[in-house]
C-alpha cells in the first residue's frame, strides 16, 4: 500500500503515534478502529471529525492499569526526561546562545546546577541522566513520599528539595539549567516561575519547559517546534517543544510499541467490543465510538452527552 487513502481504505484497525492529522479525517470509516495519542480535549475539530466519522477511537493516553497509573504515557515522560538533558547540554554551549558551560565542569572547574521542577517520570529521569553527566542537581517535588523514594534512589549529586516558592527562587539563582516536569493529572500545569522571576537567572542560562504541552509551568513558555525549537525572554534562552520525542523517532517508536502492542494484539484478536468488555484497560482507552462520546472528561470539555457504554467495565478499576 503506497498511500494513505488505500491505508485507510483497506485498514479495519490503525495503530499509529499522533492524532489523525486533518486530510486523514475524511478516510475514517464507521467502525474502524484507530488506536492511538488523540488528546481530544485539546482538539474540538479533531472530535467532531472522529464522532462524524463513525469510527472507533482508542486513545493510548486514557489507557488505565489497575492502580489508575496510565502506562501507555510512560515511555514518552522517559524519553523526554532523558533528552531534556541532552538538549539543554546543547542550549548551554556558547554558539546555541547559552552560557557558554559543560554540564560535568572539569578538575578544577564547578559543574553546572540543573534544577528539575517534578520529581515524576520527567524529572527522575532527567535527574538521573544529569547526574551521570556529573551536574549538581535540585530536583524538587511537592509529594513528601516520592521525595523519600527519590531521595533513597537518586546518586548523591542529587538534592531533593520540597517545592515551593522560597526554595523554587533560591535555585533558579544557582541554575544554569532549569527542566520543566510537573503535572497535576487533567489539569493546566501550575505556574512556577513568573516572568519576574527571570531576572533572578543567570544571561544565558536555559529553561527546558517540558510541561508545555500541558500550557508550560513557566510565565514566559509558549509552544515551539523541533523546526524552531528556542527563543530568548530577558537573557534566559527557552526551549518548549511540546513534541519532544519526535526528534528521537526510532528511540521513540520501540519504547511506545514496547507497551501498546500487547494491547493492540488483544484489540484485533478479540474485537474492540469483547477487548473492551473483558479487559477494563481498553474500556478506559475507548474515548469515542459509533458517533458517541464515550469519555467523561472530552465530553465534559465539549458540553456533550456521555455515552454509558463501558461504564461498568470500568467501574472502581484503577479509578
Ligand atoms: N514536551 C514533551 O514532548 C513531553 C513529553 C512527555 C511528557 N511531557 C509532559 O511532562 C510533564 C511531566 O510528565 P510526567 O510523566 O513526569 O508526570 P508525573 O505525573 O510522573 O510527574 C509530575 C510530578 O510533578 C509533581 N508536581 C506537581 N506540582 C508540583 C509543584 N508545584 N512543584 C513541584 N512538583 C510538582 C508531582 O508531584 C509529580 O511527581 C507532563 O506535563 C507531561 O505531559 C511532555
Amino acid at each position: 500500500m503506497s498511500s494513505a487513502a488505500e491505508v485507510f481504505a483497506r485498514a479495519d484497525m490503525i495503530m499509529k503515534v499522533k492524532e489523525p492529522l486533518p486530510d486523514e479525517w475524511p478516510l475514517l470509516r464507521p467502525g474502524q478502529i484507530v488506536f492511538t495519542y488523540f488528546h481530544f480535549a485539546a482538539d474540538r475539530a479533531l472530535t467532531e471529525a472522529v464522532l462524524a466519522s463513525g469510527a472507533t477511537a482508542a486513545a493510548y493516553e486514557t489507557l488505565r492499569d489497575s492502580e489508575g497509573r496510565l502506562p501507555l504515557l510512560t515511555p514518552m515522560s522517559e524519553v523526554a526526561g532523558r533528552m531534556s538533558i541532552q538538549e539543554g547540554a546543547k542550549y548551554l554551549e556558547r554558539p546555541q546562545m547559552g552560557r557558554g558551560i559543560l554540564l560535568g565542569g572539569v578538575p578544577g572547574v564547578a559543574p553546572a546546577h540543573i534544577t528539575i521542577l517534578g520529581g515524576g517520570i520527567v524529572g527522575a529521569n532527567a535527574a538521573k541522566v544529569a547526574a551521570g553527566f556529573g551536574a549538581d542537581i535540585g530536583l524538587l517535588d511537592i509529594n513528601m513520599d516520592r521525595l523519600r523514594y527519590l531521595d533513597d534512589v537518586m546518586p548523591a549529586n542529587v538534592d531533593t528539595l520540597y517545592s515551593d516558592r522560597h526554595t523554587i527562587r533560591d535555585q533558579l539563582a544557582r541554575a544554569d539549567l532549569v527542566i520543566g516536569a510537573v503535572l497535576i493529572p487533567g489539569a493546566k500545569a501550575p505556574r512556577l516561575i513568573e516572568r519576574a522571576d527571570l531576572a533572578l537567572m543567570k544571561p544565558g542560562s536555559v529553561i527546558i519547559d517540558v510541561a508545555i504541552d500541558q500550557g508550560g509551568c513557566v510565565e514566559t513558555s509558549h509552544p515551539t517546534t523541533h523546526s524552531q525549537p528556542t527563543y530568548i525572554v530577558d537573557d534566559v534562552l527557552h526551549y518548549c517543544v511540546t513534541n519532544m520525542p519526535g526528534a528521537v523517532g526510532r528511540t521513540s517508536t520501540y519504547a511506545l510499541c514496547n507497551v501498546t502492542l500487547r494491547w493492540a494484539l488483544s484489540i484485533a484478536n478479540l474485537g474492540v467490543e469483547r477487548a473492551a468488555q473483558e479487559l477494563p484497560s481498553v474500556a478506559h482507552s475507548i474515548n469515542v465510538m459509533a458517533g458517541e462520546v464515550t469519555n467523561e472528561a472530552v465530553a465534559h470539555t465539549f458540553h456533550l452527552p456521555c455515552s454509558r457504554r463501558f461504564a461498568a467495565q470500568k467501574e472502581g478499576h484503577g479509578c
